[in-house]
């Protein structure tokens, strides 16, 4: 039986499929658990989701499944894995967060208190007019955002592509990381492989360790971000802006 065939929002419908039924389909031979199905199968009798079309990415902390909504538009579906994450690691990064201090230290609430992070992340980020992923709704695990991509491919990664105009590209890049700055949100795990190249226009993902500018690692992770962008763009021959540091500490209100 094919995934896309099981995860139209009709076949559910027609067949009521229960817990039961879906723990016996797989991903790319790995499970989704219990729960996991169950927050898919919610999402999408919400309507949020029509269907499933296939699996894109497995990473380390998730899944990024290709999806559709009501209207045919592609959505990206990101999957935090419960059972398979370092969340004794995610956990010491979330009570280092004001907004999370209280989380416990469970499996499931980490993992839940995650893909709620990112999503809110992306709000921030998508309301300061960042180039990123709409956010659309978030269920425990389970977060839909706007596909950034054709077809249900992803647009390639910074790092998988021979990029036409590096300087220009930096120059996008730079002006991506200030209006986070602006809007006091630090990305924390900014490199060339956490922003996708489309139409020439820088977009980034992966918001789920992004934190505020009130964070205590905040002066930390926006000065690793720009070392790594900084790094990439001069090993392109760019002629980089040594300063960018301690112009967006100032943006960001850092001091
Ligand atoms: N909104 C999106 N639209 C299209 N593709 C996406 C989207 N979000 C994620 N992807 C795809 O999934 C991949 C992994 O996404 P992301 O970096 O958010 O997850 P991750 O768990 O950090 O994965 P990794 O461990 O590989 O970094 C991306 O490189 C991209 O190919
Ligand atoms: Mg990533």
């Amino acid at each position: 039986m094919k995934f896309e065939d099981i995860y139209s929002f009709d076949d559910f419908k027609k067949r009521k499929i229960r817990l039961e039924d879906i723990k016996e389909f797989k991903v790319e031979s790995k499970f989704f658990d219990e729960r996991t199905l169950f927050n898919l199968y919610r999402t999408m009798a919400k309507g949020i989701v029509s269907s499933i079309e296939f699996p894109v990415k497995e990473g380390k902390e998730s899944i990024v499944l290709a999806g559709k909504d009501k209207n045919d538009e592609w959505i990206a579906i990101k999957v935090y894995r419960i059972l398979h994450c370092d969340f004794k690691n995610m956990w010491k990064y979330l009570i280092a967060d004001p907004r999370f201090f209280h989380v416990r230290k469970s499996r499931l609430q980490v993992v839940i208190t995650w893909a709620r992070r990112e999503y809110k992340n992306l709000k921030i980020a998508y309301k300061a007019k960042v180039n990123c992923p709409k956010p659309i709704f978030v269920l425990e695990n389970v977060l839909v955002m706007s596909f950034i991509g054709e077809n249900g491919i992803p647009s390639p990664r910074l790092s998988d592509i021979k990029i036409k105009n590096p300087k220009k590209m930096y120059e996008k890049v730079v002006e991506e990381i200030e209006k986070m700055s602006k809007a006091k949100l630090i990305h924390g795990d900014l490199s060339q492989f956490n922003i996708l190249s489309k139409d020439d226009q820088p977009f980034i993902i992966d918001f789920s360790q992004a934190i505020r500018t009130r964070h205590p690692f905040a002066k930390e992770f926006l000065e690793r971000d720009i070392n790594n962008i900084n790094k990439f763009f001069k090993k392109l021959g760019v002629e980089i802006d040594e300063n960018l540091f301690e112009k967006m500490k100032i943006v960001a209100g850092l001091e």
